[in-house]
């Protein structure tokens, strides 16, 4: 069984990553979409409201799995028998830090692979902090982000706006 592990922040999930997570499940049997939990980032969702998020979003895929995880990322892939990680690129500038992501990984494992997929290019410029900048500044996010995700961070921006 092919396992590979989808890390990141997801504060908030965005259909860019829905659709890697929808394309991912085309070559491996199984992805577990890993929310940090001890991330540096200042983030705007708490670690258990992503993965909830996260749940909801692929409630109807019995081969994606939401988790939250905390230390290091090869210690969790190794944990969760997986052999590869998974990440999305989207343009030239995320690959020096996906390079230098990727490389760490494998000096520390390096049984552990990671895999890149190409962001859908409708999506290439679709990140979280870009929406979140969109909506605290009231603009149009339609077509961005899930329904379920953009009324809740709607929700969210709102509300500490209105404190
Ligand atoms: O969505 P992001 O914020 O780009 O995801 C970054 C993430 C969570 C994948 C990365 O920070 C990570 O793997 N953190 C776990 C700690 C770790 O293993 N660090 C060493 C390898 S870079």
């Amino acid at each position: 069984m092919k396992i590979a592990v989808y890390p990141g922040s997801f504060d908030p999930p965005t259909y860019g990553h829905v659709n890697i997570v929808e394309r991912s499940i085309q070559v491996f049997d199984k992805v577990i979409v890993a929310v940090a939990t001890n991330s540096s980032k200042q983030t705007t969702f708490t670690p258990q409201e992503r993965v909830e998020i996260l749940r909801t979003l692929f409630e109807k895929e019995p081969r994606v799995e939401v988790d939250g995880f905390e230390g290091l990322l090869v210690d969790y892939v190794k944990k969760k028998k997986a052999t590869a990680i998974l990440r999305g690129l989207r343009t030239v500038y995320d690959f020096e830090f996906e390079f230098q992501m990727a490389l760490a990984n494998k000096k520390l494992d390096e049984r552990i692979d990671t895999v890149f997929m190409m962001t859908d290019a409708k999506y290439a410029f679709y990140s979280s902090s870009i929406i979140k900048e969109i909506v605290r500044l009231a603009g149009e996010t339609r077509g961005m982000l899930p329904p379920i995700v953009e009324e809740r961070l709607k929700k969210k921006i709102y509300s500490k706006k209105g404190r």
